[in-house]
Formats: C-alpha cells, sequence, structure tokens
C-alpha cells in the first residue's frame, strides 16, 4: 500500500526517521563508550524493537509489563552482536513502588532494577538479592538531585518541590546501602545538553561519597582534555580533585550550592562500596538538531575515564523523535459564530491526550499558525467532548470533507496514551518502509473497546 492509501486514522511509523535517530545514538555510544536504552514509556511499538535493538543496548521500563514487552520483543534481528558491538539487549526497570505479586517475576525478567526509595530496596530485600548474589541483576537507587533546568514544567519536573521521585542527599546514607550498585537519576524533559551537564556536575558533588576514588589523582585535566578533545573553556575544567569543594564550578558557586555545603561525612576508606554504574536518564533530546551531542560524549567520556563506572542513557523521547505522524480524514466542515471548525477522524483526547494533559500544539504538516495563510479552521474531532480540540491552523487552500491532513512527531508517547473514551476505535498502526511502501503492523476493532470494561 501507499501512504495516499492508508486507512485512516492511523499512527504511522516512519522506519527511515526512525533509522536515522538511531544511527545518531549509536554514533554517541560507539564515541564515548555510553549505553543507551529505550524508554519504552515514551514508544513501545514492539514490532520495530528488532530494529532498535540493533543499535541499542537495551530497554528499560516503567513496570512489570513493559519489562515484559522487552523481554519477550526487545532482541536483535541477527545473530551475535548487535551494531555496536552488544552481547544482548540489556532490560532495565525502574518504578516508584513495586508490588509484592510482581516483584519475583521481575527480577527474574530484568539486568537492572531501580528501587525509589530506602523503604522499597529494603522491603523487596529478601527477592532481589537471590538474584544479585549470582550476578543475575544489577540494584540500583534512584536518587533526587534536586536540580531543576530553568524552564522545566512542574508538572514534568521530578525535581519540582515536594517530589516523591528520587532519595534526596540528605535522605541517602553515609554508604551505599549492601548489594547497591548504581545510582539513578531523571530530572529532565526535552532538554538540550547543558541541563544534563549541570545535573551531573551537582550530582558528582553531592552524592561524591559514592563514586569511586577517580582513577586519574594526578594532571587529571590535562589528561582528561588530552583524551576527549576538550578545550581550557570546558566546563569540565575545576571538577578534578577527590574533594567534593572541588567539583563546583563557578555556575553552581553563584547558585548558592557552596562547596561544603554537603551535610554528609564519610570516611575515606577504599573498603567501602562505590557504584559500578550511573544511570543519567532521559529528557535528554539527543536527535534534535540542535543538540550539543559532543558534549553529550565528551560528558560520557570523563565520567568513565574519571570513574571507570558503566554510564547508561535512557532516553524515550529521542529514540522515536519526528519518527511518526497521525493521519487523518476531514469528516465535516462546521462553520460557527466564530471560526469553521474541522471535524477529524481522530482526536486529540484519545489519540494524542498530550495535546490537552501537557497542553500543547501538535505539528500539522503544510500549516501554519492562524491567520499566516488564507484559511484558518480550528482542527476537533468526532467525540462529543466540547474541548477535543487540537488547535486552530491556517492552510493555503480551502478544506473539504474527505481531505487528509497530516499530524507529525506522533510516535512519542501517544500510542502509548490512547484511550477508546467515547467508543472511539483506536487508529492502526501502520510503518511506512524505507522504499515507501506502507504496512499495516495492527487493526483494532470493537473488541479492543469492550475487553477493556
Ligand atoms: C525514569 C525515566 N526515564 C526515562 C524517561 C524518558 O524520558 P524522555 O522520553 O523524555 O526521554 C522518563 C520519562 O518520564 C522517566 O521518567
Amino acid at each position: 500500500m501507499t501512504f495516499e492509501e492508508i486507512t485512516t486514522p492511523a499512527y504511522v511509523i516512519d522506519e527511515r526517521k526512525l533509522k536515522d535517530n538511531l544511527r545518531i545514538l549509536k554514533e554517541v555510544q560507539d564515541k564515548s563508550g555510553a549505553k543507551i536504552l529505550l524508554a519504552q514509556k515514551a514508544y513501545s511499538v514492539y514490532q520495530t524493537y528488532p530494529l532498535i535493538a540493533d543499535y541499542l543496548a537495551g530497554a528499560t521500563a516503567s513496570g512489570i509489563y513493559e519489562a515484559k514487552l522487552a523481554h519477550e520483543e526487545f532482541k536483535f534481528s541477527g545473530y551475535g552482536h548487535n551494531k555496536c558491538g552488544f552481547p544482548k539487549p540489556e532490560n532495565h526497570v525502574f518504578e516508584p513502588a513495586f508490588k509484592d505479586d510482581e516483584i519475583e517475576e521481575v527480577c527474574s525478567i530484568c539486568d537492572h532494577i531501580v528501587f525509589n526509595s530506602l523503604n522499597q530496596l529494603e522491603h523487596h530485600r529478601p527477592v532481589w538479592e537471590k538474584y544479585a548474589s549470582d550476578g543475575r541483576l544489577s540494584v540500583g537507587l534512584r536518587i533526587n538531585p534536586e536540580y531543576s533546568a530553568d524552564d522545566a514544567y512542574e508538572k514534568y519536573d521530578p525535581c519540582a518541590p515536594g517530589s516523591r521521585l528520587g532519595i534526596r542527599n540528605e535522605k541517602m546514607p553515609a554508604e551505599l546501602p549492601k548489594g547497591v550498585e548504581g545510582l539513578h537519576f531523571h530530572n529532565l524533559c526535552e532538554q538540550g545538553f547543558e541541563p544534563l551537564e549541570d545535573t551531573f556536575l551537582k550530582v558528582e558533588k553531592d552524592f561524591h561519597r559514592f563514586f569511586p576514588k577517580p582513577l586519574i589523582d594526578e594532571d587529571y585535566d590535562s589528561y582528561i582534555f588530552e583524551m576527549i578533545g576538550g578545550s581550557e573553556s570546558d566546563s569540565f575544567e575545576g571538577t578534578a580533585g577527590d574533594d567534593p569543594g572541588e567539583h563546583v564550578t563557578d555556575e553552581f558557586m553563584d547558585g548558592g550550592a557552596s562547596a561544603d555545603s554537603s551535610p554528609i561525612q564519610t570516611k575515606d576508606n577504599d573498603d567501602i562500596p562505590r557504584i559500578k554504574w550511573i544511570n543519567l536518564g532521559g529528557g535528554h533530546h539527543i536527535t534534535r538538531e540542535d543538540y550539543d551531542v559532543e558534549g553529550l560524549i565528551r560528558l560520557v567520556n570523563y565520567i568513565k575515564a574519571r570513574y571507570g563506572i558503566e554510564v547508561y542513557l535512557e532516553p524515550g523521547e529521542a529514540v522515536a523523535l519526528n519518527a511518526g505522524y497521525l493521519v487523518t480524514t476531514v469528516m465535516d466542515v462546521v462553520e460557527t459564530d466564530r471560526i469553521p471548525v474541522l471535524v477529524l477522524d481522530a482526536s486529540a483526547s484519545c489519540h494524542m491526550p498530550d495535546v490537552i494533559e501537557m497542553p500543547y500544539r501538535p505539528p500539522l504538516r503544510d500549516s501554519e499558525q492562524p491567520g499566516e495563510m488564507n484559511h484558518t479552521y480550528r482542527l476537533s474531532s468526532r467525540t462529543c467532548l466540547a474541548g477535543d480540540v487540537m488547535g486552530d491552523y491556517s492552510f493555503e487552500e480551502e478544506k473539504h470533507i474527505g481531505d487528509r491532513l497530516i499530524f507529525e512527531d506522533m510516535a512519542i508517547y501517544s500510542l502509548v496514551k490512547n484511550n477508546t473514551f467515547n467508543g472511539m476505535p483506536l487508529p492502526d498502526i501502520d510503518i511506512l518502509h524505507e522504499d515507501g511502501t506502507v504496512e499495516v503492523l495492527k487493526r483494532f476493532d470493537y473488541s479492543d473497546f469492550k475487553s477493556r470494561l
């Protein structure tokens, strides 16, 4: 089938764009040694997992269902190692609280599990210790870096005041609890590189006691700059030495986080357990055109060279950014006392709920802001919800019943969040192959609505 022949409404995954993103992420892995995981909460079209598994180190889950999906479907398409040389995809999981009747299965199918609190860690210890003791499972704790990006939106900011996500520094013990091998943080949403760098430098300073002793103590800066090609103005300058105070950049000084503000005192003892890995979470828009990929590569190289630990990143959006569409058809054109409304066979509320929840105005092909082109319309849906509106858009040509409209960037946080409110049918899931042909991956019907009730 061709793109024009698609039955609407349909989500269409663009294989070429997905691969473009994966190549960028592969380059980050190749040049930095980072391990990048797909955050399935953003994108779980599992029919494309074999393709993604060819490029990435693994997948991460928000709970048992996503963990099972990755366990079953996130596999290389061929034999041996994947394109980045990884021998087997890794399966990671983080959930604010794991249920007692799920934890055994979660531990049995995951390679990493991250707990959100010391309560959760200890509550489930009898289960995870069985898997961790023979090396089948690595256990981490999610920390709260208490650092928000300047433009962080509170609803999507895990470091907002009152957040339940991650353990704050003052609540962390002086030493890593027995069996814990890693730290995880996630505090960004659709961010460039700088907020990640700032977050890491704060984590490195505040949670310094859990990091291994630096592999390179002396003449550290010149070593690292030579190795990674950084410059004297690089912001890692001033992070050398094993004293947390020396990790503070001018920026943090300005921000009031003084060098000796950490209330935790630790003994300088080589025997105490230190982290083997750190997971820098998601929210990194690595595949966006203006992302500072070189900066990210430098940061990961820095962490690995200095501490000798594994570095994980778990972006969701960046994997499938701009790699999907929601194709819809105009079903009616309704004149109102204001601008005319196009009634579409797709719904904001059901098929792209983030439009209403975030909220945001989804990008639409061949359109502009209202009033910029000849014909302005409000785009809405065939549900009865008055506010089921995508936004106001203008077009060069007048729109008619039967015309197609294509919402862009619809692979992420759309399919994973859709619903059948109003008894709305779920859109098909299609894939646009590199040769221009379209294949239907999944078609839904009435039973998908009824079976959930
Ligand atoms: C713990 C965790 N990791 C990764 C992600 C993926 O973030 P994004 O899709 O913005 O890259 C999220 C998103 O909420 C998250 O909560």
